[in-house]
């Protein structure tokens, strides 16, 4: 599987940038999608879920710079604060070996997509109508 295979161009939020950044979301995304079945791949996973995890909140920083001026942007920012305390549950789980692995790929993948077809797409769409 490569880029084209999981983005798609109705994910585009309208902002280079941004796009640029989901785009490298679902890059790391895949690298961890493409460790998932290998053997003996406990570090190899950790440090991929690690890349994810530590982009998820460089991004997420970044996002929120450029929404900060939407009237619903706390909600915003606790949705990703709440997912961010999620992947720091992943992680707890991964280290006493409680992770399962695949559901944990597609959770990340679906979420990723719902997130930014369903909240940022409309975030970014009505900060535009509004400027
Ligand atoms: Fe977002």
């Amino acid at each position: 599987m490569d880029i084209t295979a999981i983005w798609k161009p109705e994910y585009s939020v309208g902002h280079q940038e941004i796009d640029a950044q989901h785009k490298y979301l679902f890059e790391l995304w895949l690298m961890l999608d493409s460790i998932k079945d290998q053997e003996d791949n406990h570090l190899s996973l950790e440090q991929a879920l690690l890349s994810l995890f530590d982009y998820v909140e460089v991004h997420f920083a970044n996002e929120e710079q450029y929404l900060q001026p939407h009237p619903e942007f706390k909600q915003h920012q606790q949705i990703h604060a709440d997912f961010i305390a999620q992947c720091t549950t992943f992680m707890e789980q991964f280290g006493r070996d409680a992770l399962d692995t695949h559901t944990v790929v597609d959770y990340l993948r679906n979420w990723l997509i719902e997130h930014i077809v369903e909240t940022d797409i409309r975030y970014f769409r009505e900060l535009k109508e509004h400027s």
